[in-house]
């Protein structure tokens, strides 16, 4: 945990950046945003993986992952579905707005134990938020990894988030990058089905490679039986849980599954810690 920012207190930030990412009734709003005060700024550390507090004055928090890798600079980002309250109110800021920001929480996801190896990423929808630092920290850092695949899926096109930077991923030398609509579109030139068949179209090898994944519990539940099928190893598995939360603190009770709380012993959990866990992935 960072030792100059602290955890709990909520630090004022100012939207520089907002877009869309999707449309429709649950959409998703990215947001480029940066601590006022620059000490803040500056001793601010995350890694992939990691989530913070979100607030909007006069409104309510919500836990939302870090979606930018600290390889990308002094600022966050943030990539929001529009559910209730907290995440409307998200929705409407727009640059020069103010928000607050508490954290990071959570463990992350090992990136530095996991140098030499090839990472296979398996999101889906807005599950991809999570798995988009750990791409942008192999980009910047490639040459320890001996690649990087990237398999992601949503309903339609429309619902695909980072389109842009997804598409420009195929120019990254040994990185490949596979997307997949569930319904067939008209021009579409992708595979057409569920990610957990996308995963097994492209096989990729377990041999020295470890594969993540976020998504619909429905969609973790698939890719682990199919991940298993590819002979991936527990130890080779991992994922991030977003279980509703309340204290972040490991004190209301409010996160866990089994004995575990996701606040506390995660969000990052491997399959071998999670398999004996069922309520996991109900
Ligand atoms: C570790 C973690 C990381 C997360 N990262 C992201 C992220 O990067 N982007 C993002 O958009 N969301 C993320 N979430 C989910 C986000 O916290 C909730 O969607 C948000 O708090 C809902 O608040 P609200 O006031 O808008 O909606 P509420 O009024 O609280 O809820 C609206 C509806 O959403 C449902 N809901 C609320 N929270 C959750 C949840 N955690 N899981 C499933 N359904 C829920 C409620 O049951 C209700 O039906 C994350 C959650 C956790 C715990
Ligand atoms: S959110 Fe309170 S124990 Fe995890």
């Amino acid at each position: 945990m960072n030792e100059k920012v602290n955890p709990y207190k909520p630090y004022m930030a100012t939207v520089q950046e907002a877009w869309y990412e999707t449309t429709g009734d649950r959409c998703i709003k990215t947001l480029k945003v940066l601590f006022d005060d620059e000490e803040v700024r500056e001793n601010w550390s995350h890694l992939p993986g990691q989530c913070t507090m979100i607030g909007v004055l006069g409104v309510g928090e919500s836990m939302i992952s870090i979606s930018c890798s600290p390889t990308e600079g002094k600022f966050l980002r943030f990539s929001v579905m529009r559910m209730g309250k907290v995440t409307q109110a998200i929705h409407q800021l727009e640059p020069g707005d103010k928000l607050t920001v508490r954290g990071p929480y959570g463990n992350n996801f090992p990136v530095e134990e996991w140098k030499g190896k090839r990472i296979v990423t398996i999101g889906g929808g807005i599950g991809q938020a999570p798995l988009r630092p750990i791409i942008e920290y192999v980009k910047a850092n490639r040459s320890d990894y001996e690649g990087l695949t990237v398999i992601y899926g949503a309903r339609t096109s429309a619902d695909l988030c980072f389109k842009n930077e997804l598409k420009d991923l195929r120019n990254c030398d040994g990185v490949s990058c596979h997307l997949s609509i569930d319904i067939e579109e008209e021009g579409w030139p992708h595979y057409v089905g569920f990610v957990p068949s996308l995963l097994m179209e492209v096989n990729p090898s377990p041999e020295n490679t470890i594969a993540v994944t976020c998504g619909p519990p429905i969609m973790i539940k698939f890719v682990l039986q199919n991940l298993k099928k590819l002979n991936f190893a527990d130890e080779q598995i991992y994922t991030t849980l977003e279980n509703r939360m309340k204290c972040g603190i490991g004190k209301c009770g409010r996160c866990n599954v089994g004995n575990l709380y996701v606040c506390k012993d995660g969000p990052v959990f491997s399959y071998a810690t999670l398999k004996n866990v069922p309520e996991a992935f109900a």
